[in-house]
């Protein structure tokens, strides 16, 4: 339990760090939470113009996650490594450093499966990338590739992370709410949109 908990903690706490407010104050684009969505993930970051920063805070959000997995893994087992991924999860949607106030988990969601089992994590991306090549909409390409995982993870047999996935779906759909409404008001903005 105590390494458990261990995971949990590191998990949050790399989980938590707010890479696209970081990056966004870094490249000179001011604070991300007064643009666009006023969302803190990669896609905001890209309403700003600044392509490299948007690559970078998908990469280092979605790197958060992969690497709470890979280190609980490493000095633990598989339940620590899902625990960890799912606490990293829960930091980038409920940072600490931001007043609990955080983003829509969508790059960890990717990063932490990907570490926790690739086939479904790239799964996951591809079916992103086929709903944003689609539509063009980056919130949907969310919604469509959290609900996909679930379905992912009994197709590659990653049986324990069935319930994992329908948690995370559920949290995603969850902090989506806005999206939602604009998608069903058709007012949703196009990737790259401001
Ligand atoms: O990854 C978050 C994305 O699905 C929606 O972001 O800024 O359009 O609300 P945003």
């Amino acid at each position: 339990p105590l390494v458990l908990i261990a995971a949990a903690v590191l998990g949050y706490l790399l989980g938590s760090i707010p890479f696209g407010v970081l990056l966004a104050r870094l490249f000179g684009l001011g604070d991300l939470r007064k643009v666009g969505s006023g969302n803190i993930g990669a896609t905001n970051v890209l309403r700003t113009g600044n392509k490299p920063a948007a690559a970078a805070t998908l990469l280092l959000d979605g790197g958060k996650g992969a690497v709470a997995v890979l280190i609980a893994r490493a000095v633990a087992a598989e339940d620590a490594a899902q625990i960890a991924g799912f606490a990293a999860f829960l930091g980038h949607c409920f940072p600490v450093w931001l007043g609990f106030r955080g983003g829509k988990g969508v790059a960890t969601f990717l990063g932490l499966w990907l570490a926790l089992s690739w086939p479904l994590g790239l799964a996951c991306c591809a079916t992103w990338l086929a709903t944003a090549l689609i539509a063009r909409i980056s919130s949907l390409s969310a919604l469509v590739a959290t609900a996909a995982s679930v379905l992912w993870a009994l197709v590659f047999g990653y049986g324990a992370g069935v319930v994992l996935a329908l948690a995370l779906a559920a949290l995603v759909f969850w902090r989506h709410a806005d999206n939602i409404a604009r998608l069903r008001a058709g007012t949703e903005p196009r990737i790259g949109e401001r």
